[in-house]
Parts: structure tokens; sequence; C-alpha cells
């Protein structure tokens, strides 16, 4: 049975090849996909072909590459390989774009991802010529079933002059009631209203995408999986990590802070945001919810074994295994998982206004809590900010999880100042390590350090961070968030130049 119900439809459809020809040297492309779920899996590649026959003939072909959040090697890694990249937005993880980025051969906007919605719709990026959207299904009156992931979908079928469908027959029909989109909060200021939304099980909009036939080009079939990378098994410092967040759960329900069933989760994306999933299923907590972005191996596990009764997002982020379980069993999976535009699942009047718990993965921490979830050694980016700023400036409890070192114990993920700022003090409740957990509520700079150092850092670079505290208080030229200015970054300078941060 053809997926595609709708003649108007049926009519257009033809190759990817021929659906890339749309694609020109210069345009913009809004591309469907969210951390490996629901990208177009054919159409990229056959423009990437079309940028690497340009190239060969000495001719130019570039293209703005605009999508939901990260994709994958057919969408970011092919285009990348092809050097058909001039600027890339928003959050991506793929290998090959990442070594464009920081080669310098692309420009890359590392905006929130709750943002992204009203800055294209503003045209803040210029015109968006084409969308390449992939769907599960298109029905008779002409609207989209949406696939593994919702992104900015909704925005991208508004504001793009021209329109490729990818209807892949791959993605289970069963996915046509889970997601939940929701068209007034397209509207712009200064006429927006609340979003109506007070709990993550709340439905508030459609379930289907709307389209204006009229725009679209190309309707391209394709059977193929969503392909993500799997996630590292659970080792013992992700183990000892869900542990302490656990017992911080388990004194902030004792305070009479946090309800029994706690509030919202969010979790964020990364194999340690994943493994402290994982020890909310050992734990005794029931009737969880969550308000997330991505929904990951771990949150399926805790669907499955009840202790997680809802869960909203935008987009799935599995392994390949659960990708196919999902996918296989998307009757079940639709009464629970709501998938929403990802401007509602991050929108930080919802997040706020539920009082989610925000935990995410970072790459390093300063003393006082300023976080850098981003980039290596100063210049470097890794994936991008993605949805992290999203819910960690407006979460109830907000925090970040990361082992204590990097690459085998020669870095340490705390550090005298962060090589970059993604989230500042004011923002971080607290924050995790297998070493312990520091909780930075009503505490003053100083105080901060003392706490981090003590609980966060690793026993072999406790005795150096002690030291950069005393240098800093005597060299500082005030008290209040003491630095010794000349040597903030000495860590970071250090390891470039000798492998490791261990100054002794
Ligand atoms: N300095 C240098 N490299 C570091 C580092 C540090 N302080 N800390 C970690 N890394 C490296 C790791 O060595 C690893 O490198 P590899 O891929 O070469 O092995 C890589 O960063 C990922 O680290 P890992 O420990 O496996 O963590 P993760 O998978 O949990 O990812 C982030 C951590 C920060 C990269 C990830 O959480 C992220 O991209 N966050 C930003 C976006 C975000 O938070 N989104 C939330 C959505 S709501």
């Amino acid at each position: 049975m053809s997926r595609i119900a709708h003649e108007g439809f049926r009519s257009k459809v033809m190759s990817a090849e021929e659906a890339a020809s749309f694609v020109k040297d210069g345009m913009s492309v809004g591309f469907s996909g969210f951390t490996g779920a629901g990208y177009p899996k054919a159409v990229p590649v056959a423009i990437a072909h079309q940028a690497k026959e340009a190239h060969a003939k000495g001719e130019p072909f570039k293209i703005g590459v605009w999508t939901g959040a990260s994709t994958a090697p057919e969408l970011d890694g092919a285009l990348a390989e092809a050097d058909a990249v001039e600027w890339r937005m928003p959050y991506q993880s793929d290998p090959q774009m990442r070594a464009k980025i920081n080669d310098g051969s692309a420009y890359y906007s590392d905006v929130h991802l709750s943002h992204g919605a009203t800055y294209v719709a503003q045209g803040f990026f210029g015109p968006l010529h084409v969308a390449v959207i992939e769907v599960t299904a298109i029905t008779s009156d002409g609207e989209l079933v949406p696939s593994s992931s919702v992104g900015l979908n909704r925005t991208y079928l508004a504001k793009a002059e021209k329109i490729v469908l990818e209807v892949n027959s791959w993605q289970s029909e069963d996915l046509l009631g889970m997601h939940d989109v929701y068209y007034d909060i397209a509207v712009l200021p200064p006429h927006r209203k609340p979003i109506p939304l007070t709990k993550p099980s709340d439905r508030i909009g459609q379930t289907t995408l709307k389209v204006d036939l009229d725009k679209v080009v190309a309707v391209v079939e394709t059977d193929a999986s969503d392909r993500n990378t799997p996630f590292k098994a659970l080792d013992e410092d992700s183990k000892a990590i869900a542990g302490h967040l656990l017992d911080f759960f388990d004194h902030e329900v004792k305070q009479g802070r946090l309800p029994e069933n706690l509030l919202p989760m969010q979790s964020g994306v990364g194999n340690i945001a994943n493994a402290v999933l994982a020890g909310l299923l050992e734990s005794k907590y029931e009737n969880l919810t969550s308000f997330t972005e991505v929904i990951q191996d771990g949150m399926i596990d805790l669907l499955d074994s009840g202790k997680v009764t809802v869960a909203s997002g935008t987009a799935f982020s599995l392994s390949p295994d659960a990708a196919h379980r999902v996918n296989d069993n998307a009757k079940k999976y639709r009464d629970l998982i709501i998938l929403r535009p990802q401007d509602v699942s991050n929108h930080p009047e919802l997040i706020r206004r539920q009082g989610v718990i925000a935990c995410n993965g970072m790459i390093e921490a300063d003393i006082y809590g300023n976080v850098n979830s981003t980039h290596v050694m100063g210049s470097r980016m890794q994936n991008g900010i993605g949805g992290s700023g999203d819910f960690t400036r407006n979460g109830y409890l907000s925090g970040f999880v990361t082992p204590s070192t990097a690459k085998g114990g020669a870095i340490s993920c705390i550090v005298p100042m962060v090589n970059h700022i993604d989230h500042t003090e004011h923002d971080t409740d607290y924050l995790i390590t297998e070493q312990g957990l520091a909780d930075l509520r009503g505490l003053a700079p100083r105080q901060r350090a003392e706490v981090i150092i003590e609980n966060c850092a690793h026993p072999d670079y406790k005795e150096q961070l002690r030291e950069y505290v005393k240098l800093a208080e005597k060299m500082a030229n005030g008290r209040h968030t003491p630095h010794d200015l000349s040597s903030a970054f000495s860590w970071h300078v250090h390891f470039l130049a000798n492998g490791t941060m261990k100054m002794n």
C-alpha cells in the first residue's frame, strides 16, 4: 500500500537525484532531522553528489544547512564530505561536519534550539529556499504524518519557497497519533498568547503537519532506518554519577522541596545523561514524568518498566537496536510518548511553569560553577549547546554531570576557568562527577570553589586546584570571584603543549 494517499502528491514522485536538482549553489536548505532521527535519507546524499560533480568541473557548490539538530552520516556526513556546507545551524555531532567546522571550511551558528523557529520565521537567517522533510505518510486530505522527530519541520514547511518530501516506509505507520504539533506558537510577537500546556501529557495541537501542495516540488520514496551511534556501555563512573543524583533527589524529597514522584525530568544528550536514566530505573521512584528534548534508550526502558508514565520530547535519540524496538512497537509507544515541535519541547515558559529538573552532560566546569558544554581547549567545537541552555536557564533544579576526568585522566573536567562559557554560575544549581555532588544553591563564589573541588574534582587534580585557589586569592584584584588572570587558562595551555593538565 502506498504511503501517499493523496493524488496531488503522488503525481510529484520522482528520484532523489531529480529532487536534488532543485537545490542550487548558494541556497539555504531546511532539513528535517533531530539527534539521528527523522532526517531525510536520500536527497542529501544526492545533493552531495551534485556538489562533487560541480566541484570536479571547477564550479562552486555550497549551501546553508539548517536542521532540527544533529542528523546522521547520510546528511551531515555526506554534505560535509562533499565540502558542500557554507553555513550550518544548529546542534550537530557528526565527525565529518565537526571536522569541517574546526578546519574553518564551514561556518557554524550554535543557536539555542528553542530559538530556531522564531529566527527562521522572522528571516534572521535570510530566505529559506528549499525544505527537505522526511515524513511517515501523506494522508488523503494532504497532511503529513511526521516521522521520528518533529524539530523545526513545522517552521521549515511554512517558510520554504520549495518543498521536497521524503516518504520513508521504514518509519512505522503507527507513529500516527504520537505527535502533537501546536500551531498557535507560530504567532510572532507582539501577538503571542500563553501556551496552554501544564503537564507533560497535555496534547494541545494536531497529530499531523500542514503543507501547501503548491510549494511541493518533489516527493521521494525511501525505505531506510534511522541511524544513530550506540551509547557507550554503563561503567562504574556513570553508575556512581547516577547514584549521587538519586541521593540528591532523596534529600530534596525529605526536605519537602520535591514531591514523591519528583518533577518532570529533562535529560540531555550523550552517554552520561543516558546513564543517569539507567540509574532511575533501579531507583525507588515511581510515576515519574519527563518533559525533555530527546527520548533516549534509558527513557524507553523507564517507559517499559512503568516507572515513567509519559515522556514529552521533540525527537528520539536511540541506539540502532532501540530505534528498531521503538519502530516495531510504535502502537504501544504512541500512548506513552508525545513528540512536539522543538520550540514547544524546549519552551522556557513551559519548562519554568512545570518546574522541570534539568540534567545535562558537559565538557568542563570551573571552580565557580560556570559550565562549558561545547568547546574543547578554547577553540574546537565538539557538538553544540543544543537545548541545554533552554532547560538549564529555566529549570527548577538545573545541573550538569560528567566524569571528573577525560582522555584517560589527562584532562580534568574541573578547571580554574572554563575555556568557553555556555552556562553561567548563575544557572548551575548542582554539579555531579563520579566523585560526588556539589550543591551550589545559595553559595557565594569562594564557597562554591571549596565544594566543587572537594566534592567533584578527581583526587589527581585536587591539590593542583587548591594551589590555584591560593594563588588566585593572592593575585586577584578583588575577593568576590578570585582569579589569577595570567594563569587561569594555564591548565588548557599545558594540555596543548604536553598532552596532560597535570603540572607535576
Ligand atoms: N575536554 C576535552 N574533551 C572532553 C572533555 C574535556 N573536558 N570532556 C569530555 N570530552 C570528550 C570525551 O573524551 C569524548 O571524546 P571522544 O568522543 O573522542 O571519546 C567526548 O568529549 C564526549 O564525552 P563523553 O564523556 O562520552 O560524554 P557525553 O557523550 O555524555 O557527551 C557532551 C558530553 C558535553 C559532549 C554532550 O552532553 C553534549 O553535546 N552536550 C551539549 C548539548 C546538550 O547538553 N544538549 C542537551 C539537550 S536538551
